[in-house]
């Protein structure tokens, strides 16, 4: 379904992501993980058109979305959520989700329209909010429903999700990621998912690509990468750098 062939993205002189060779197929549920900096949001910024590569293929769905802008590649069916949630926040719940539905979708959607779509997609994440709820009322976890709720309610062939996991409880952790299990299975959405809890994504992926200084350094079955030297040596490195691994080395 996605194909990318030595993308490539550069910031002045720091090279961000390293020609990344990548393939995701239909339902199929892959963790990114690397340790802080390894290009891991960059690699999704080229993908879903936010910094286009400086080299490099992005095909999705046999179509070539190299350099297509963010809505276009929203449309042709990749969606996601951001590292850090962004929401309307003087806007509704309601509102946040069925913008989703009217212009990430590609169709042409009436408002009411739009509004079941999205109804639609706050029940199946089960939020705890009315649709009514003004979304800076809402907790973390709320907020990180209403972006994937988004997401969904464009109707994506591929989720993007940026550390949805970061921040939760483990009672929300679980539930997350329950639901992106859910994702795949009920609605059969493959999901790209960039994550620093190791648990939660070792357990819940069918394959992990692993990013380290831009490059990928491993790409297979949680069990192959978790026994990967070189993929302990990357947070090794990080861990006597600024001491952050402690999590992840676990
Ligand atoms: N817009 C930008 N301009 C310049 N440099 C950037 C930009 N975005 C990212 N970088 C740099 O690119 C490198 C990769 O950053 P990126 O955010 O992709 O890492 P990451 O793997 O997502 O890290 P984290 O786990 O901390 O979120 C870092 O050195 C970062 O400083
Ligand atoms: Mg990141």
């Amino acid at each position: 379904m996605l194909s990318a062939t030595n993308v490539t993205k550069r910031f002045g002189g720091l090279t961000a992501v390293d020609s990344v060779d990548l393939e995701i197929d239909d339902a199929e549920i892959v963790g990114l993980i690397g340790p802080n900096g390894a290009g891991k949001t960059t690699l999704f910024n080229t993908l879903t058109g936010v910094h286009p590569p400086n080299e490099g293929t992005i095909t999705f769905n046999g179509t070539d979305i190299t350099g297509s802008e963010s809505h276009q590649i929203a449309q042709h069916g990749i969606t996601r959520t951001f590292q850090t949630p962004r929401t309307f926040d003087e806007e509704t719940v309601l509102e946040n989700v069925l913008i989703g539905a009217l212009f990430g979708s590609g169709k042409s959607l009436s408002r009411s329209e739009a509004a079941d779509v999205g109804r639609d997609a706050l029940d199946f994440v089960d939020i705890s909010h009315g649709e009514d709820a003004d979304v800076s009322e809402l907790n973390l976890m709320d907020r990180k429903l209403v972006e994937l709720a988004r997401a969904i309610a464009a109707n994506p062939d591929l989720l993007l999700v940026d550390e949805i996991g970061s921040g939760l409880t483990p009672t929300e952790l679980e539930k997350l990621t329950n639901t992106l299990q859910r994702v795949r299975d009920e609605r059969g959405i493959s999901v790209f998912w960039i994550e620093h809890i190791m648990d939660a994504i070792m357990g819940a992926t069918d394959r992990i690509v692993v990013l380290n200084q831009g490059e990928k350094i491993a790409d297979g079955t949680p069990e192959e990468v978790q026994n990967d030297p070189a993929v302990a040596e990357a947070y090794l490195g990080e861990r006597d750098e600024d001491g952050t691994a402690a999590e992840v080395a676990e």
